[in-house]
């Protein structure tokens, strides 16, 4: 198929690439030309395992092209909206602006018969605005496919996903469901993009736009619930001498209720989840299902309370104050795998430490270059072993291999005072302390237990 990607970001130069390798011929469109020449190049404009050999891959088989304009859509048959739908910049709700902008762009260009796809996360309400946007072209389809990739593995995600959601009009998804009418152009369309997955296997939901748009919010609110759940019960393990990380091990041994997005640490962040969920929110209060709009405030306030613990239990560890001390964070990106550092858990640590008298080194083992100008009150080190010379204190807070594997030894000799906070909990505590380090997590507060045990009664 001729396919058009409007938005050549983290989801839509994956979703472009990942087209293209599956046999479409796709062009790739976004307004900035700087994004636009590199993945023309076969180089991918931000870290992503597997991406930069897609690229590289449809330049060579002449399936993946780049442009700046709306018009070298003209000729696809399907046009795939992945522009950014950020929060708005006075409220929770999200900025739907680039998304009204791509649709208008593409209007001009579309040919009898397309089907316009959206995949960015918005709202439940907003392919009904788009369908204003798209009025004056009665003979174009509508469908809503929203995407479920996470940074960092978003390539096999992408080429193996759990499922494939197709949104369409409701009338038009009770007669597919009801097997009566004619067979639905939108979703024959989607169809054929993703025969390759459909023959492997993957499951496919039809259902109406606003099932399709609530799917994904609710989808990432679930993610953001675990996560907040079991930072909340790392404060009740903290408080109790439990240990959150064997009680979330027992837990998720229950396949109720799984061990992923289970894992207590510094919590989440990056450009989705933190924003998506406010956008929850806000859509819940809008309409008066005040349940849920509390329900999201309470995750997200949990959420943002790891990181003012953690700033409290660097200063614990300091003996009450940061200032004056030298702080080494092991890690700027939001997560591992990917030099995102949108809404990065790990950098607002930092920052808050050094905006409280501190000397913080940041070290990360992709993200130094783009992230030193947005923070400049912190230092930046690309190689650990340089960044964690004469550090008093060391905090681990984003859990890339590099630093889960870091000797303690060799880790030793470079620092003045062996004490490390591990925010995410991936240390083997036990060996750091063999080799003299002091070690703290948040839930995990190994060297009070024995004194936690002792007041209370064995069983
Ligand atoms: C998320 C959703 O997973 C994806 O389906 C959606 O399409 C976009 O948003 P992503 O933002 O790439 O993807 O990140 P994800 O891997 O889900 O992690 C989000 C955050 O949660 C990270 O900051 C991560 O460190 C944190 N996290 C994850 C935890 O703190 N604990 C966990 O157990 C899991």
């Amino acid at each position: 198929m001729k396919i058009s990607v409007i938005g050549c970001g983290y989801l839509g130069a994956v979703h472009a690439a990942t087209l293209a390798s599956m046999g479409h011929t796709v062009v790739g469109i976004d307004v900035d030309p700087g994004k636009v020449e590199q993945l023309a190049r076969g180089a991918a404009p931000f870290h992503e395992p597997g991406l930069d050999e897609l690229l590289r891959d449809g330049r060579q088989t002449g399936r993946l092209t780049f442009s700046t304009s709306a018009a070298a859509a003209k000729d696809a048959q399907v046009h795939f909206l992945c522009v950014g739908t950020p929060q708005d910049k006075t409220s929770d709700a999200a900025d739907l602006t680039f998304l009204v902008s791509a649709t208008e762009a593409l209007l001009p260009h579309l040919a009898a018969g397309a089907v316009v796809v959206g995949k960015s996360t918005v709202p439940v309400g907003t392919v009904q605005m788009l369908r204003g946007a798209l009025a004056p072209r009665p003979d174009v389809l509508l469908a809503w496919n929203p995407e479920f990739l996470r940074q960092g593995t978003a390539v096999k995600d992408s080429l193996v996903p759990d499922r494939l959601v197709y949104g369409v009009d409701g009338g038009r998804a009770a007669a597919f469901h009801s097997g009566t009418g004619a067979p639905l152009g939108e979703t024959a369309a989607l169809d054929t993009v993703y025969e390759p997955l459909l023959r492997a296997g993957i499951p496919r939901l039809v259902c109406n736009f606003a099932t399709a748009e609530l799917i994904k919010s609710a989808a990432n609110a679930y993610l953001a619930t675990k996560i907040s759940f079991i930072n909340a019960v790392s404060e009740l393990c903290d408080a109790s001498g439990a240990d959150v990380a064997e009680l979330s091990e027992a837990m998720g041994m229950d396949p109720r209720i799984g061990g992923r997005y289970l894992h207590a640490g510094l919590g989440f962040g990056g450009g989705c989840l933190p924003k998506d969920i406010r956008s929850f929110r806000a859509q819940a209060a809008d309409l008066g299902v005040t349940a849920v709009a509390d329900w999201m405030r309470l995750v997200d306030s949990v959420n943002l309370g790891q990181r003012e613990r953690t700033v409290g239990l660097a200063a614990e560890l300091c003996g009450g104050s940061v200032a004056g001390r030298s702080i080494t964070v092991l890690g700027a990106s939001f997560k591992p795998d990917t030099d995102d550092i949108r809404d990065s858990p790990a950098l607002d640590v930092a920052d808050r430490l050094a905006a409280a008298g501190a000397h913080v080194t940041v070290t990360d083992p992709k993200a130094v270059n783009h992230a030193w100008r947005r923070y400049p009150r912190l230092r930046f080190e690309a190689a650990a072993g340089r960044a964690l010379e004469g550090a008093e204190l060391v905090l681990l807070l984003t859990e890339w291999d590099e630093y889960r594997r870091l000797s303690p030894e060799a880790a030793g000799a470079a620092v003045r005072r062996r004490v490390v906070l591990d925010a995410r909990n991936v240390l083997d505590a036990a060996e750091w302390q063999a080799h003299g380090w002091v070690v703290r997590g948040l839930g995990t507060r190994g060297a009070d237990v024995p004194a936690v045990e002792r007041a209370l009664p064995r069983v």
